[in-house]
């Protein structure tokens, strides 16, 4: 049993904590938030130890690893003290505000040699998945387009949007990494736009809400992901990998399978409310397989080498949207 603490028990640390609680390869040990009613509720759900400083959590020997899902701005911090107490991380994405900082912190843990697992868990999807699998046969031929596509379902609070590095390192990010991870490829050259179409107040603090991001890849393969902060109809996830061959593509789904036939129409259902009801399983399946990278001794996957590139992919990106110029990558 691998004991493990959580470290910030809002919105996402909260689900990690109760998918951790119950794997049978690990023991909750601790979960931990600045704001002690928040661990303490989830304690109360988990049968973990509320923690309200964080140094007890470094100083504990007991505790094994720990999971970092406190707001962006405080990753690299944490990422480094972790990494000196000698945990195993499992770190939530972006690794940092912005790539000089992100990279100072890995530069940081690889020195200390602990395992880092990135927490990229739509490369767990299982429609996702699927995708990588098809391509790596080389069903879809030689890649020429990729689509990525993540829109809605509603902006998160403003106070959110301050800490979280802007829409691309935030929630683009995902599908920088998923871009990499289905092509096996890196990036070399990336043209966004953006505005702040959803929210005023967005735009207002130095962010977009809506963007166009394109990749022309080192293989040139050609890639567009398109990111929206609202889609009024439910959360649209999808991608599509087109080539010499054919086309692998991982669709937009539905919360259940229901169609109604009457008449001349065809009634389905509408897709998942938001984006962590379409991926939630995937959030287990990342956790089993950083559990079981720490108890096979292999190194875990994604790494943070692979959160660093998709961090510089994002303010490459970022950097873009703000000069208006395509701008090289790496
Ligand atoms: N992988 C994913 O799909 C995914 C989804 C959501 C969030 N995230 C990432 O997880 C992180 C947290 O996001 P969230 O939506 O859960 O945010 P949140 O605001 O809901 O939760 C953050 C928690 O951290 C606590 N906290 C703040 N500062 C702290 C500090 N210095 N020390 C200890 N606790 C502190 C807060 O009290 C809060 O409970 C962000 O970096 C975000 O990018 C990843």
């Amino acid at each position: 049993m691998i004991k493990v603490a959580v470290i910030g028990t809002g919105f996402i640390g909260s689900v990690h904590a109760k998918n951790i609680a119950r794997h049978p390869g690990a023991e909750l040990e601790a979960v931990c938030d600045a704001n002690i009613e928040f661990a303490k509720k989830t304690a109360a759900i988990t049968g973990a130890k509320a923690v309200g400083d964080i140094a007890q959590i470094f100083t504990n020997k007991d505790i094994q690893a720990v999971l970092i899902a406190t707001p962006t701005d405080t990753h690299v911090n944490y990422l480094k003290r972790a990494a000196d107490a000698g945990k195993a991380i499992y770190c939530e994405k972006p690794i940092g505000l912005n790539y000089e900082e992100a990279e100072q912190a890995v530069n940081a843990v690889r020195a200390a040699g602990v395992p880092v697992m990135l927490g990229f868990n739509r490369r767990f999807d299982a429609s996702h998945a699927a995708v990588k699998e098809a391509v790596a046969r080389g069903d879809v031929g030689k890649i020429e387009i990729v689509q990525l596509t993540s829109r809605g379902p509603k902006p998160p609070p403003i106070s959110y949007v301050k800490v979280s590095g802007g829409q691309l390192r935030d929630q683009t990010i995902h599908f920088f990494d998923l871009l990499r991870w289905l092509t096996n490829d890196e990036p070399v050259e990336v043209y966004a736009i953006g505005a702040a179409l959803v929210d005023p107040a967005i735009g207002e603090a130095g962010d977009v809400d809506t963007s166009i991001v394109s990749i022309r890849m080192a293989s040139g393969a050609l890639c567009q992901i398109d990111s929206s902060r609202r889609a009024a109809y439910g959360y649209d996830e999808r991608i599509e990998v087109f080539g010499s061959e054919g086309l692998a593509e991982s669709a937009r789904q539905s919360f259940r399978g229901l169609s109604l036939y009457r008449g001349s129409q065809i009634i389905k259902d509408g897709l998942h409310a938001g984006w962590f009801e379409r991926i939630e399983q995937s959030y287990y399946e990342a956790i089993d397989a950083f559990l079981k990278s720490l108890e096979k001794g292999t190194p875990p996957s994604p790494s943070l080498e692979d959160g660093l590139k998709a961090q510089l992919i994002a303010d490459k990106a970022t950097e873009s949207i703000k000069t208006g110029r395509a701008v090289k990558v790496g």
